[in-house]
C-alpha cells in the first residue's frame, strides 16, 4: 500500500468519528453525524480513510465495496486545506484500495450538479456522467448526477483526464 503510506493516509478508526463529523459540517448541507461515522467503521463493506496533516484530519474519504463494484460514499477536505491536491490524493487512494484489496476496477458516485469543484475532480480522474436521480437531495431538491469510472487503472497510475468536454 505504498501510495497511502507515502501520503499519510490510514484507515478511519472509531475515535476519528467526531472529527469526521466536524469536517462534514464544514463541507456539506446534509452532514453525517459522528454516530454515522462510528457505524461505518464497523460496517464490513465500508472502507474509510483519513489523511493527517499537522495533527489534524485534513481530508477523508470512504467507499462501499460490494459485488465487484465500488461506490464512493464521501470525500471531503477541510476548507483550509483545499486546492492543494488532497482531494485528488484521497480519490486515488480509494481507487487504489479497491483494486489492491478486492480487485475492483469499476466505481460510481453521486454528485450535485452545482458542485463544480467535485465534478471537475471526478472528471479529471476518469469519471463520466451516466445518469441522474431526480430531486435526490432533500435540502434543496437538487438532482444527483451519477458518475462512473469503468476502468480505474489509468487513474490509479496517475493519468489525468481533461475536465472540459
Ligand atoms: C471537492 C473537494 C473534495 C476537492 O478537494 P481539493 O483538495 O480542494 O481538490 P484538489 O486540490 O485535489 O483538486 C483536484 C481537482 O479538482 C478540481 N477543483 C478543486 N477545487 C476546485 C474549485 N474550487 N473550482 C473548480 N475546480 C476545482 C480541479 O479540477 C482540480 O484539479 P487542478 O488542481 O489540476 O485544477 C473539496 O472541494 C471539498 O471538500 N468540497 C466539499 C465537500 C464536497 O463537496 N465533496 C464532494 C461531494 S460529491
Amino acid at each position: 500500500m505504498g501510495f497511502l503510506e507515502d501520503n499519510g493516509i490510514r484507515r478511519m478508526r472509531l475515535e476519528d468519528a467526531e472529527e469526521a463529523a466536524e469536517i462534514d459540517r464544514l463541507s456539506f448541507a446534509l452532514p453525517w453525524s459522528a454516530g454515522s461515522y462510528a457505524q461505518e467503521t464497523k460496517n464490513p463493506v465500508a472502507w474509510y480513510y483519513v489523511l493527517e496533516r499537522d495533527g489534524l484530519i485534513a481530508a477523508m474519504s470512504g467507499m462501499w465495496l460490494i459485488l465487484g463494484e465500488g461506490q464512493i460514499t464521501t470525500i471531503a477536505v477541510r476548507p483550509e486545506y483545499r486546492r492543494q491536491g488532497l482531494g485528488r490524493i484521497m480519490l486515488r487512494a480509494m481507487l487504489t484500495v479497491a483494486y489492491e484489496e478486492l480487485n475492483v476496477t469499476e466505481m460510481s458516485l453521486e454528485v450535485r450538479p452545482s458542485n463544480m469543484p467535485a465534478r471537475n475532480l471526478y472528471r479529471s480522474m476518469g469519471f463520466v456522467e451516466e445518469g441522474r436521480r431526480r430531486r435526490y437531495y432533500e435540502d434543496n431538491g437538487e438532482d444527483a448526477i451519477i458518475m462512473w469510472n469503468h476502468d480505474t487503472l489509468p487513474a490509479i497510475n496517475g493519468e489525468l483526464y481533461p475536465t472540459t468536454d
